[in-house]
């Protein structure tokens, strides 16, 4: 197949897959790839999962979409379910569609509900590509056209940098000291995935959650990866013991199908929220709502959040013991299936070129790892059910092709 009408808006991979089951998938010629990235980290159920696909099957033989004020069955039964497993927040839901979709949403409702046009986000935040979350995402360094008032504080990075914890909340705090009175809402990633796969603490996050609280911020959590159970838990607002206003979740929710949702914890639902209304055609779909009702009840039926924690336990231990051998890699670090490591290379210091021929090898050797923002940080987020002999081969294969990558030719 050398030919395609796709619009050439990135550099497709030469193999073009036919079908995939589990963490696997397999090109027209029939090669096998684990695939470590779970499609665009959306599969974590693994692909074509035949227990999902017969629930999914059954209700869209019942029902998938109806017009956006009349509610489906199943909807309202997700909504429920949701509200319980979010706990505290005891959240209120919308479904959507991308990821980018519900950080829309979210802003838009931010910006109505404090009444102000300022965001504060991270330097290094991703949150979509549309003409607005383009303005959060990397503080809006890509954006064009920029969209005003966007407010960036860097993201604690305890790796990289010397700079201590303390340090980085007096900066949120003084920041938003000064600018408060043109702020609506804060968004954050719970786990900087593109920006660098870093995990601000606990104690950061509740710090934020408190300078929110005094100035009336509203606090989003960006839980498009983290969310759905791949750190371990429900949602990574859990592990930091914080209760977000707003939730997006998105990717890992959708099990390779495309469904979003915005959560609002019980405290935002009142009347005044609500007098702006929003149509998308299809938000609260039945198809949606069926999704995300199978996935929840996989996960509990195969206690896979503790499966999680195990997994990624298990991978994080290996990495851990490939830096240890291995010069090219190093920092190896984790929560849950998510987890990343910095490459090495003496003298080298514009990792793009070098990323992508580690990505073509890993190809070659039958391995999908991240490939659209290739750069030093190599991340990882593969399906819940990826079994501990497919992460042995995953890192004995990066430990084959990081040992033998001629770097300067
Ligand atoms: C944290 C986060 N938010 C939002 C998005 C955008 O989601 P989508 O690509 O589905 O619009 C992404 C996508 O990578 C993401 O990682």
């Amino acid at each position: 197949m050398t030919q395609n009408f796709l619009l050439p808006i990135i550099n497709f991979e030469p193999a073009v897959m036919k079908h995939g089951k589990g963490s696997y998938l397999y090109d027209t010629n029939e090669k096998k790839y684990l695939d470590l990235n779970s499609g665009q980290f959306c599969t974590i159920l693994g692909h074509c999962n035949s227990e999902i696909l017969s629930n999914i099957n059954e209700s869209m033989n019942t029902l998938s979409h109806t017009a956006s004020n009349i509610l489906a069955e199943e909807v309202i039964k997700c909504a429920d379910k949701i509200h319980t497993i979010s706990g505290e927040m005891s959240a209120y839901s919308i479904f959507l569609s991308t990821g980018a979709e519900s950080v829309e949403f979210a802003l838009r409702y931010s910006k109505f509900i404090n009444k102000k046009s300022g965001i504060i986000c991270f330097d290094k935040g991703y949150h979509g590509l549309t003409l607005g979350t383009q303005s959060v995402t990397f503080g809006g360094k890509f954006a064009n056209p920029h969209i005003s008032d966007i407010y960036t504080v860097p993201v604690p990075d305890y790796i990289h940098f010397t700079k201590t914890e303390e340090e980085y909340i007096n900066e949120f705090a003084n920041l938003v000291h000064n600018i408060h009175h043109k702020v609506s809402a804060v968004i954050m990633e719970p786990v900087v995935s593109v920006g660098g796969m870093l995990f601000p603490s606990s104690n950061y996050f509740q710090s934020i959650r408190l300078i929110c609280n005094k100035y009336n911020l509203l606090l989003i959590f960006d839980e498009s990866q983290t969310g759905f159970g791949r750190l371990g838990t429900w949602f990574a607002y859990q592990q930091y013991n914080i209760i977000p206003d707003i939730v997006c979740l998105a990717k890992g929710i959708g099990l390779g199908y495309p469904v979003s949702m915005v959560l609002f914890r019980d405290k935002l639902i009142t009347d005044k929220v609500f007098t702006m209304t929003h149509y998308s055609s299809h938000q609260n779909d039945a198809f949606a709502a069926s999704i995300v009702n199978a996935g929840i009840k996989y996960i509990e039926k195969y206690n896979l959040l503790k499966k999680v924690k195990e997994n990624g336990q298990y991978f994080l231990n290996t990495l851990q013991k490939l830096c240890a051998i291995n010069p090219h890699i190093k920092n190896p670090r984790g929560l849950g299936l998510m987890l990343g490591a910095d490459l090495f290379f003496s003298g080298i210091h514009d990792y793009r070129n070098l990323y992508h021929k580690l990505y073509e090898r890993m190809m070659e050797n039958g391995v999908i790892i991240q490939g659209t923002c290739g750069g030093k940080i190599l991340r990882f987020l593969p399906d819940y059910l990826i079994s501990h002999s497919d992460i042995d081969f995953a890192i004995n294969t990066l430990n084959t092709v990081l040992s033998s990558l001629d770097i300067f030719k």
